[in-house]
């Protein structure tokens, strides 16, 4: 069986074919291509996304990308079995430019329409590297606009902590900014981390740590983006740069390395916190932040410290694409999940799942 994905919720245009093959009643995934336009030129000098330039650079790109994912694939259209589409959360506009385009396929090929969630989609890029990844297990989604521990049971996904206030992606972007980086700044901050690990000096700069204390897994990355850019401002004054000047090389990579200390501590705390009371084999860790190096070999370390098995996407799949989408689909089709000509796209998480609760009552 061939799975055509399709991913627009945000700045990503995205296609992708998975091929599912069967071998002694097992199944396996064979990624056959990945195809990603990335809208990252045209919002850089807006310091993030905007809707309408998204919303029109997808309609322009899509049918381009959806041919690369193809033509990669050494395949047609008509070889596609079923299309899955994200349909939320995310930005509508873009979202809806995604779900047009899948339904027409759909409906022009006859072959089943699969919605899919966003962020079960960045879980789902785990079961493409990791086949040995049971239906059941924990996982984090840590994007630009999630921070979330998930249970995991029989691909039924339970929140059970999550940020109350910014997204981690979030605050590498904003911490980067200030710093004077380009937006998305989560790639460039790791690079500058890398470098300021090397020193003691970054040790002297301290800043609290996104974990909430008490009972739960909840974080706050707000008093963390705060105090961070505080201190950035702090510097400034301390070396008397005038407004709009750039901080020195070894300064940048001393607070990219203290903000990144932070964050990955504070993920590990809460990871522990969960490892430790519960009897979870797997975990997955996903989203654009799972990208980061630090954060993966923290997250690594601590799952062998409880015998846990760390699933986490290769780094080209921790940002968005589509080979997700098309894993993610394929679950979705396991279960029954298939949308109609009447698909919409949803901006918010609820309204996504009030969706599939509807599907799902009417089969
Ligand atoms: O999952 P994603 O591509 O889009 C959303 O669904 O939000 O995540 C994008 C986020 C951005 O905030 C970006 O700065 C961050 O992922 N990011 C990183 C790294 N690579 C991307 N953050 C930290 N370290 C990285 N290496
Ligand atoms: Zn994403």
């Amino acid at each position: 069986m061939i799975i055509f994905g399709i991913e627009s919720s945000c700045d990503d245009t995205a296609c992708a074919v998975l091929e599912i093959n069967e071998d002694n009643g097992e199944k396996i995934l064979n990624l056959k291509s990945s195809a990603v336009s990335s809208q990252t030129d045209l919002h850089k000098n807006f310091g993030g996304v905007v809707p309408e330039i998204a919303s029109r650079a997808h309609s322009e790109i899509i049918s381009f990308v959806a041919k690369k994912a193809l033509d990669d694939a050494e395949i047609t259209y008509s070889d596609i079995d079923a299309v899955a589409v994200t349909f939320a959360p995310g930005l509508i506009g873009s979202l809806l430019v995604g779900v047009s385009f899948a339904k027409a396929l759909a409906l022009a090929l006859d072959v089943p329409l699969i919605p899919v969630n966003h962020i079960q989609a960045h879980v789902s890029a785990a079961h493409i590297s990791h086949p040995e990844l049971p239906q059941s297990y924990l996982a984090m989604v840590i994007s630009g606009g999630h921070t979330s521990f998930y249970d995991v049971c029989d691909y039924e996904f339970s929140e059970i902590g999550a940020t109350r206030d910014d997204a981690c992606g979030e605050a590498f972007d904003k911490v980067g900014r200030v710093m004077g980086l380009t937006y998305p700044c989560g790639y460039e901050m790791n690079m500058l981390a890398d470098e300021g690990y090397k020193r003691e000096s970054y040790k002297n700069l301290t800043l609290p740590s996104p974990a909430l204390k008490g009972e739960g897994y909840d974080f706050s990355f707000s008093g963390l983006k705060t105090a961070s850019i505080n201190l950035i401002h702090n510097i400034v004054q301390k070396k008397k740069l005038g407004a709009g000047s750039e901080l020195d090389r070894e300064t940048k990579e001393d607070i990219a390395a203290a903000f990144t200390e932070s964050v990955r501590k504070g993920i590990g705390t809460n990871l522990e916190k969960i490892l430790k009371g519960n009897n979870y084999s797997h975990f997955v860790l996903a989203g654009g932040v799972a990208a980061n190096s630090h954060i993966r070999k923290t997250v690594i370390g601590i799952c062998e410290k409880y015998h846990v098995r760390a699933c986490i996407p290769k780094t080209s799949f921790c940002g968005d694409n589509a080979a997700m989408v098309c894993a993610a689909g394929y679950i979705n089709m396991s279960l029954k999940i298939r949308a109609d000509e009447h698909l919409n796209a949803f901006a918010s998480d609820e309204a996504a799942e009030r969706y599939i609760r509807e599907i799902m009552a009417k089969t």
